[in-house]
């Protein structure tokens, strides 16, 4: 089944389904004012499958990461929404209980590991802490469990390195390390926020197969943040696009791809060099995010896109079903829309346009 995704869905657990979030709001309060990072976003994560969150910086993509498991700045607080996994909102439960769900049950792979691992503490050992703590397993199984993860990662010669520390590893081997110690408890849900932007192309590749490897022998779930749609076109299922904050498109990664049906979208594939050789050129999305604090009336989007008219400054766009079939939507004039058996939705209004330029000109081969 595909994922559903829109801005306004009633919560329902389902088997398919490991994390449902609905209508997640985050604000931030800075020394300029308070400000929506995050507006009412709403996505599925499929159980034992991938979903890609993607957009430029400052779209939202950490911060709705950091909410889900509770981990925010202080400057920003959930206003609104909820994050079911497995059917328990993650957003009201106690401290104590999102301790406890930490590691076993949703763990997360940061960008940079020298800041989410203990500079002072035997890599080892960190790995084994979880295990100890978590799983009840004693000092000896622990340390087992930590160096068996080490071999699984790659990491050569484990025994030696289980008593190295984080900054005698290069970031390639770090990034395994912070790897492994995600995956020791055997987490439902592994979050990963642009775990290779700071990695070598070769290097990117190794982790992304170990990553999505260990997940499947393990039926893990991910959730992959990331700039890069090459990235998600290789380790993804389903895909959610985040623009200024918002949910602009979501669905299938096969569907997006092939019909995307917002210009951002559309944007972004037209400037991914890494998914298909079928163009000669790369078309950048002209102009820059919005400053949060002053966004255009109307469409976000609008500023930078090539297919606005009037009404995108006048209307408060949804998130609704795109119909089947090229060519075949007419817009979002319905308030309520009706369902899609893809999954597949767009916040624009006029898709039917961005569909069929898509159509005409491919971004990715086989559309
Ligand atoms: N601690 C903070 N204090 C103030 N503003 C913040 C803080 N953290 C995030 N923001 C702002 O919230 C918005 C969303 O930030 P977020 O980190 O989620 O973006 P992102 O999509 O992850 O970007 P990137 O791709 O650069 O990592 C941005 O405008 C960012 O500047
Ligand atoms: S609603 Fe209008 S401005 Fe916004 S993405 Fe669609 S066409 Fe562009
Ligand atoms: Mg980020």
């Amino acid at each position: 089944m595909s994922t559903a995704m829109s801005g306004r869905v009633t919560g329902t657990r389902t088997a398919d389904t490991v994390l449902e979030v609905r209508d997640l709001t985050v604000e931030i309060r800075t020394s300029r004012g308070t400000f929506r990072a995050v507006d009412g976003v709403s996505f599925d994560v499929p159980r034992g499958a991938a979903l890609g969150l993607v957009g430029e910086s400052g779209s939202g993509k950490s911060l709705t990461l950091r909410a889900v498991l509770g981990l925010l700045p202080p400057q920003a607080r959930v206003v609104a929404g909820t994050a079911r996994l497995d059917g328990e909102d993650i957003l009201t439960m106690s401290t104590a209980r999102l301790a406890r769900l930490r590691g076993p049950e949703v763990a997360m792979v940061f960008q940079e590991p020298m800041s989410a691992l203990n500079p002072v503490m035997r890599v080892g050992d960190q790995i084994a802490e979880g295990p100890l703590v978590h799983l009840g397993l004693g000092r000896a199984a622990s340390r087992r469990h930590a160096l068996d993860l080490m071999r699984r990662v790659g990491i050569p010669d484990p025994v030696r390195r289980y008593s190295a520390y984080p900054h005698e590893f290069s970031g390639g081997m770090r990034q395994r390390v912070m790897i492994a110690l995600a995956l020791s408890c055997g987490p439902s849900l592994l979050l990963c926020d642009e775990p290779t932007t700071a990695l070598d192309v070769t290097i990117q590749d190794q982790i992304l197969t170990l990553l999505t490897g260990m997940c499947a022998q393990n039926g893990t779930s991910l959730v992959f943040v990331t700039h890069d749609l090459a990235v998600v076109a290789q380790t993804c299922r389903e895909l959610a696009v985040l623009y200024a904050g918002r949910v602009v498109e979501s669905g299938t990664v096969a569907e997006v791809f092939a019909r995307p049906n917002h210009p951002y979208t559309l944007g972004l594939l037209r400037c991914a060099p890494d998914i298909d050789d079928v163009r000669d050129t790369l078309v950048p999305i002209p102009g820059t995010p919005p400053d949060p604090f002053s966004l255009p009336a109307g469409c976000s989007f609008g500023p930078r896109c090539g297919f606005a008219r009037d009404d995108c400054r006048t209307t408060d766009v949804q998130l609704l079903p795109v119909p089947r079939g090229p060519g075949s939507r007419t817009g979002h004039s319905s308030p309520t829309g009706h369902s899609s058996p893809t999954g597949h939705r767009a916040a624009c209004l006029h898709a039917d346009e961005c569909a069929a330029a898509a159509h005409a000109e491919p971004a990715v081969a086989g559309v």
